[in-house]
């Protein structure tokens, strides 16, 4: 176990339909504090580059489309083993196959709109922080 910084981007479907603070309050509830939150519109290279390596998938125009079509939140959260618990919170990232009582499991039908995006590994975590937050 370790206290680690991980990093959360509530999509443009989920604040278009008003769910941040319920989504917000899954990671506090759980025990995660919340570091740093921004609201913003994510410009197309910043999408881009974040989504790099699903550049020859043949979903990656539609998935910038998704993710710049909008505005986002975007969330540093802290606590005991972060990166794991927060990928347990939100669950699969294909929402049909998302438990119920996952974030993406309780809110979201199908792809790319699966509502939250969290960082998968700590160097992913730092990266991705660096990127949208600065250092
Ligand atoms: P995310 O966790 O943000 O990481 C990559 C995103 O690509 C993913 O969530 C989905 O929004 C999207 N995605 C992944 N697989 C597919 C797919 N097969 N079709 C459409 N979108 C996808």
């Amino acid at each position: 176990m370790a206290v680690e910084r991980t990093f959360v981007i509530i999509k443009p479907e989920a604040v278009a339909r008003r769910l941040v603070g319920e989504i917000l309050a899954r990671f506090e509830r759980k025990g995660l504090s919340i570091k740093a939150l921004s609201v913003t519109q994510i410009e197309r290279q910043v999408a881009e580059e974040h989504y790099a390596h699903h550049r020859d998938k043949p979903f990656f125009p539609h998935l910038i489309e998704a993710i710049t079509e909008g505005p986002v939140v975007l969330a540093i959260l802290e606590g005991d083993d972060a990166i794991t618990q927060v990928r347990n919170l939100v669950g699969a990232t294909d929402p049909i196959k998302a438990a119920p009582g996952t974030i993406r499991g309780d809110f979201a039908l199908r792809l790319p709109y699966n509502m939250v995006h969290a960082a998968d590994a700590p160097s992913a975590a730092e990266a991705e922080i660096k990127r949208f937050f600065g250092n």
